[in-house]
């Protein structure tokens, strides 16, 4: 666990400050339009190496390069696929992660000795101006201790990862709240390698028909997808349809996806009242922090529709919840 604090600063007046931090070596977390990032130099491999230690990540997992602008991909790495670089055009900036080759430029810690690179330009204009500051492409995965909850506020950032981090920058809550959608899109047909804020639906309007890999099993081709993650520290069970009996005497939390459950829960976060799955997974981080630190000793949640985002949701539940039952 680290000690101390990182400096807080706001977005509005702090971008000069943080990308001054990330040219000397620091760790900055920035909002993106998903989650907060734990951002480093991506061409500095001492920096990528800070963020492995402040997450407590595994060297196996490797990290996600942010630009400023989608123009930039070209000039690190070179001429890309037809498809790739369509996807880039058509999403960018924007929630969608695009797998291309590693260039030599970017060391190999950032992307744990794979000679692909996960790359993608946020649709959030202080992370864009904070890349374009520091002038240099920024390695970031999720600001959150590895297997936790990502933070889709400063105030997740600073509870999780305390002084690890040099300086967060407070740009408020994050607009999609779960992160980006992972594609492999180099070879005849897409493959999702994370199911994220770009909806399915729209990538498969875009380009067609393809192939999702759960990546739950074999190979962590993309670890974020290893099947326990992303999980409170609470139990949490996925419910589907009725919701179980209360009044034995356990403290649960409820997560709802558009209606409180009956009496009886300790405390209740509903996600979309309006049954709409956009505000549910940008709401589905911040509701799952308070209910970890309402003294429950167990959460159940709803399932979301499985339509759009929903699935990224579920996705996320039943890791969740996976974490749980690997843990007995
Ligand atoms: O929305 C997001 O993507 C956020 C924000 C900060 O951009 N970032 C994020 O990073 O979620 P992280 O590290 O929590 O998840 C990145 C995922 C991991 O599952 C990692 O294994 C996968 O991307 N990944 C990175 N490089 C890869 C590669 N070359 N091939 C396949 N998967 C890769
Ligand atoms: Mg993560």
């Amino acid at each position: 666990m680290s000690t101390g604090s990182p400096r807080v600063l706001p977005a509005e007046t702090g971008i000069a400050e943080a990308a001054a931090v990330l040219r000397d070596g620091g760790l900055v977390a920035f909002p993106t339009e998903t989650v907060y990032g734990l951002g480093a130099n991506a061409l500095d491999a001492r920096a990528a190496a800070r963020i492995f230690e402040a997450k407590a990540r595994p060297s196996f997992d490797p990290l996600i390069t942010h630009l400023a602008d989608a123009a930039d991909l070209e000039k690190l790495v070179g001429p890309v696929p037809p498809a790739v670089a369509a996807l880039a055009e058509r999403f960018w900036p924007g929630p969608l992660t695009l797998i291309v080759d590693r260039p030599a430029e970017i060391p190999p810690i950032v992307t744990s000795g794979l000679d692909t690179m996960a790359v993608r330009v946020p649709d959030e204009p202080w992370a864009r101006a904070l890349i374009r500051t520091a002038g240099v492409p920024v390695a970031a995965p999720s600001a959150n201790r590895f297997g936790q909850l990502s933070p889709t506020r400063a105030e997740h950032v600073v509870r999780g990862l305390g002084g690890a981090v040099d300086v967060v920058l407070d740009g408020g809550p994050t607009r999609c709240g779960i992160e980006s959608t992972i594609v492999d899109a180099r070879g005849a047909q897409p493959v999702v390698l994370r199911l994220g804020a770009l909806a399915l639906e729209d990538l498969v309007e875009a380009v067609g028909p393809v192939t999702v890999r759960p990546g739950s099993s074999g190979q962590p081709v993309a670890p974020g997808t290893l099947a326990a993650h992303y999980a409170p520290r609470t139990p949490l069970r996925v419910v589907a349809g009725a919701r179980p009996a209360v009044g034995d005497g356990v403290r649960r939390g409820f997560l709802a996806f558009r209606e409180s459950p009956a009496d009886g829960y300790v405390a209740v976060e509903v996600l979309s009242p309006a049954g709409d799955v956009t505000e549910a997974a940008a709401r589905l981080f911040d509701a799952l922090h308070r209910l970890d630190a309402a003294g429950v000793t167990e959460i159940l949640a709803e399932a979301a529709p499985e339509e759009g985002v929903g699935r990224a949701i579920n996705d996320r539940l039943r890791r969740a919840a996976a974490t749980w039952d690997a843990a007995g």
